[in-house]
């Protein structure tokens, strides 16, 4: 029988949300701080805690890591070892380079790793590391395998991206609570597989709030994807737009036909309460991202936000994601590459907020309208 103080201690953590037991996806921010840089730009930094699914085993994300620090080091230590080359779906592994080996071969055999490198375009192939039950969406063998499983569990990448998601759904969430918004408009630039959209849905339609999308992303298979995830998701409340449409000759079904992000600074001024960019700006110029940031924060209405993301220069395991798994070509900025461009755009750097994860993979740049 519970004793008298343990049922007080029951009730406590009832009352007190914050002893209240995480939930995966769950944000908790453990500080926030006015910072300045060597330029003197003067911004926020949030740090939070993001309840993972790797906090269920946090031994097994250590061995991970232990792992991913010593193919990280082997890399860095052997600069003339060739990086893998995915392209036109074919991956190709430099027999040399040893950590792309461990990803996608085990005893001379390619991995799920590599079918995943073969099959994926872009933006698709980041939807098994999100939703982990999900991932033999499109595998042969009908499912993830084990070592896949451990892999998107663990891996640093992969903790990056679904804490960036949830980050950002957390904040469209508080969004709508502070400013009694019920319908939220928002576009997605580089929506991709919308799996960061999605959950933000679900978290909004739960507390009885919308969101009517436009997406803009040019890969039509992406958003092709995106709108199969949304439909099974079968919202009650919002709408979603994937843009201009075709009928595709090969199967008579109208289809998105995928449009540049550009197309969305023809909206209307002041016309939107969020305009997301996760996962885009590391394939931005400097000079697209000034673009970006001036042209698209005249979209929001005031007391909107702009909510955007770039990996860190000073990520963990940065050798790995470009030379081992073959992601290279993408512009890391850190906090005062992000303030030269929004400076830059004309924007105070004062209505900026930096939000980072304990994973450091990526930062979640915020700027508000006043
Ligand atoms: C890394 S994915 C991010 C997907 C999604 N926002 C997420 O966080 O899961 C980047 C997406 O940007 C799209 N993209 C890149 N350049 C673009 C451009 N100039 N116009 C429209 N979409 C673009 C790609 O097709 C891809 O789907």
């Amino acid at each position: 029988m519970e004793t008298k103080q343990q049922m007080t201690v029951v009730d406590e953590q009832l009352k007190s949300p914050e002893s209240m037991p995480m939930r995966v996806g769950d944000v908790q921010v453990l500080s926030t701080e006015f910072e300045r840089d060597r330029f003197g730009h003067e911004y926020t930094v949030r740090r939070v805690h993001v309840e993972d699914e790797s906090d269920a085993n946090p031994e097994m994300r250590d061995m991970y890591n232990q792992q991913a620090d010593i193919l990280e080091l082997s890399l860095r230590n052997n600069p003339q070892w060739g990086q893998t080359v995915i392209k036109d779906g074919k991956v190709n592994v430099p027999v040399e380079n040893k950590a792309a080996q461990w990803l996608y071969y085990d005893e001379g055999q390619p991995t799920q790793s590599f079918e995943w490198a073969t099959k994926f375009p872009t933006a698709i192939a980041l939807e098994p590391l999100q939703r982990l039950e999900d991932g033999g969406r499109w595998f042969k063998l009908g499912h993830s395998d084990e070592r896949s499983i451990a892999l998107y569990t663990y891996m640093s990448d992969a903790i990056g991206l679904r804490s960036r998601a949830h980050i950002y759904s957390q904040r469209l969430v508080e969004y709508a609570e502070d400013s009694g918004v019920d319908e939220l408009s928002i576009l997605s630039l580089g929506s991709g597989a919308a799996v960061p959209n999605i959950e933000a849905t679900r978290k909004l339609e739960a507390s009885g709030k919308a969101v009517n999308w436009k997406f803009f992303d040019f890969d039509p298979k992406a958003l092709m994807f995106a709108r199969e995830l949304i439909d099974e998701n079968k919202f009650q409340f919002s709408t979603f737009d994937y843009g201009p449409e075709w009928i595709n000759p090969d199967n008579g079904k109208v289809e998105p036909k995928g449009q540049f992000y550009q197309r969305a600074f023809k909206m209307e001024d002041e016309s939107v309460d969020v305009v997301d960019a996760l996962g885009l700006w590391e394939y931005l110029k400097p000079h697209e991202a000034i673009d970006f940031a001036k042209k698209l924060f005249e979209k929001l209405k005031p007391g909107g936000s702009l909510i955007v993301s770039n990996m860190l220069p000073s990520r963990p395991h940065r050798e790995f994601n470009q030379r081992a798994v073959g992601w290279p070509d993408l512009h890391l900025r850190n906090e005062t590459d992000l303030l030269n461009i929004v400076a830059n755009a004309g924007i105070d750097t004062k209505q900026v907020t930096m939000t980072h994860a304990e994973d450091g993979v990526y930062v979640v740049m915020e700027i508000t309208k006043s």
